[in-house]
């Protein structure tokens, strides 16, 4: 399985998706500034990607922190969780992940731990949110797997895959799970304008799985679909809201739109760290915005010319209306999504409470 992410003792480890897939590069972050500046420049990105990092880098802070009293330390510590949650506003795995480093730290200090046991604890929650993401990626397409065409043309959007999450990936997790239930699978990838995902790291995941993989254009989704070439749309999401809206990278939208026109099933594929049933609906979800020059220039040549006003966010909202189905570690969660989705976490409670 391809090394997204790793921890070593003074360092976290990550492949460098900005250079893939000309180059191979590993970033050694060895503070948690360093791996901040990683998740903001797009080193690592991925909505559970992105939370494991931060996770990690959090318990690295604490781990090279020179603090010798707790409440020194818990100061670094809440520093630390606030410059993490500057890096990107829209993935909420991101401040999910901080906040059960910050339960898990907020326990620790309770219960009177030293600077030591409290380094110790944090470490393992970031070692477990790591573990569980995969985990929960692997259910995720056992899940998917059953509702995938038994002959199937995947389109996918952007990268949802091992890159995007601690290993396995959420859409391309559906799209390895139904491979690996025998189904025949070919998959089209969008390129995914501006950054890329789609061409540079999807297509490249599947390639190395020997996956049939054609990349395309954004713009000829419709022409495709329209000569009946796809029968299956999965994306991943970077927040979904309490009525089921999703915000997934730029394009999503017009994907779904296109996927209803043609009568082709639209798939959501995310992990319960991804539903923020906080935020009632889409119209609630902060949308980043990038750099024009993401826009502008490819490589190092600009494209459009100088004084051309830009716009450049980087995700759009998919109405509820338009998904068949959101495919979590739980199961698949289906319409009326307001009621499915707190569902799905009120589960989790029941089988959480000890008798
Ligand atoms: O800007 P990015 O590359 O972080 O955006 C990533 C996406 O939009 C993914 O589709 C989403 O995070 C799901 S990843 C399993």
């Amino acid at each position: 399985m391809l090394p997204t992410i790793a921890r070593e003792n003074d360092a976290v480890v990550m492949i460098d998706q900005r250079k893939l897939p000309a180059q191979e590069i590993y970033v050694r972050c060895k503070t948690a500034p360093e791996v901040a500046r990683a998740i903001k420049t797009m080193v690592i990105r991925g909505a559970p990607a992105i939370g494991v990092a931060a996770a990690m880098g959090i318990a690295l802070g604490v781990r090279t922190s020179k603090s010798t009293g707790t409440q020194k330390l818990a100061a670094e510590f809440y520093k630390i969780c606030e410059l993490m949650a500057s890096t990107r506003p829209t993935a909420v795995n991101l401040f999910w992940a901080i906040e059960r480093m910050k339960r898990s730290f907020a326990a620790g200090a309770e219960a009177g731990e030293s600077v030591a046991q409290l380094q110790d604890r944090l470490d393992r929650e970031a070692g477990a949110i790591h573990d569980e993401d995969v985990a929960s990626c692997r259910a995720m397409g056992a899940f998917g797997a059953e509702v995938v065409p038994a002959d199937a043309r995947i389109l996918t959007h952007c990268n949802a895959g091992a890159l995007a999450t601690a290993g396995y990936g959420t859409a391309l997790g559906v799209i390895r799970g139904a491979v690996e239930a025998g189904k025949r699978v070919a998959v089209f990838a969008d390129e995914t304008r501006p950054f890329l995902q789609g061409a540079r790291l999807t297509a490249w995941e599947l390639v190395r799985d020997g996956i049939q993989t054609t990349v395309i254009t954004d713009n000829m989704a419709g022409a495709l679909m329209r000569q009946d070439k796809v029968n299956f749309v999965v994306v991943g999401a970077d927040r979904i809201a309490a009525n089921g809206d999703t915000a997934n990278k730029i394009g999503t939208y017009g994907v779904a739109v296109l996927a209803r026109e043609h009568n082709i099933p639209f798939y959501v594929a995310a992990p319960l760290s991804t539903i923020d049933l906080r935020t009632p609906d889409g119209q609630h979800i902060p949308i980043e915005e990038r750099n024009p020059r993401e826009v502008t220039h490819v490589g190092g040549s600009r494209l459009a010319p100088e004084g051309a006003l830009v716009w450049n966010p980087a995700f759009d909202v998919t109405p509820h209306h338009l998904i068949a189905g959101i495919i979590t570690e739980r199961g698949i969660l289906r319409a009326p999504y307001t009621e499915s989705l707190k569902l799905a976490f009120e589960t989790i409670e029941v089988a959480n409470r000890t008798p």
